[in-house]
């Protein structure tokens, strides 16, 4: 990641103490999208380490979709929506992962990917990695090869880097 890149996530995303709920510091990417020499900036960013080598790009709900949509274009792929339980009409996977109170789960049609899709996954931020790497194995048990993981900050010190069983690239680290 070219190193203005890095500077312009960091010194653009805010952080909000106590959101959703208190002891949760929340890393707000919005005005990364906003700005629009950030956006494109972040756009190439996520695609240059795999350019070339993917058909598709996944975008995790709901900032992930802002990601993926945009990278998508940019690169001539086409995207898929890597949606919360409940939201898709059709015969769907579902994966789930188990969150520090309960759990979560990520939904796509069974039908998404034709034989062989290499895919190249995006969220905004990682913090745990049980989001990305149930995204991973969801793609995967539809039939998709997942090419890398981008994401636009990655929340070092939770480790989650180590539960994605994919490819990892980071724009930004704090
Ligand atoms: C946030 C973020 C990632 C996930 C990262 O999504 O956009 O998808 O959490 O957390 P993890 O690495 O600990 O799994 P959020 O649940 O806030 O969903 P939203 O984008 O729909 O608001």
């Amino acid at each position: 990641t070219p190193s203005n890149t890095r500077d312009l996530i960091l010194s653009s995303c805010a952080s909000v103490p106590d959101f959703p709920k208190p002891g949760v510091t929340f890393r707000d990417l919005t005005p990364v999208f906003a700005d629009p020499t950030a956006f494109a900036a972040v756009t190439s960013a996520l695609i240059e380490p795999f350019r070339g080598g993917f058909d598709r790009v996944a975008g995790i709900e709901a900032r992930g979709f802002i990601l993926a949509a945009a990278a998508a274009y940019a690169s001539g792929t086409g995207m898929t929506a890597v949606r919360k339980p409940g939201k898709l009409p059709r015969e769907v996977l579902s994966e789930s992962y188990v969150l520090e109170y309960g759990t979560a789960a990520v939904e796509i049609h069974r039908d998404e990917f034709p034989p062989g899709t290499r895919v190249l996954l995006l969220d905004d931020v990682l913090a745990t990695g049980g989001t990305l790497a149930a995204a991973v194995r969801l793609l995967e048990r539809a039939g998709a090869e997942v090419v890398g993981a981008g994401v636009v900050l990655e929340l070092a010190g939770l480790g989650g880097r180590a539960a994605v069983p994919a490819s990892v690239h980071a724009l930004a680290t704090i």
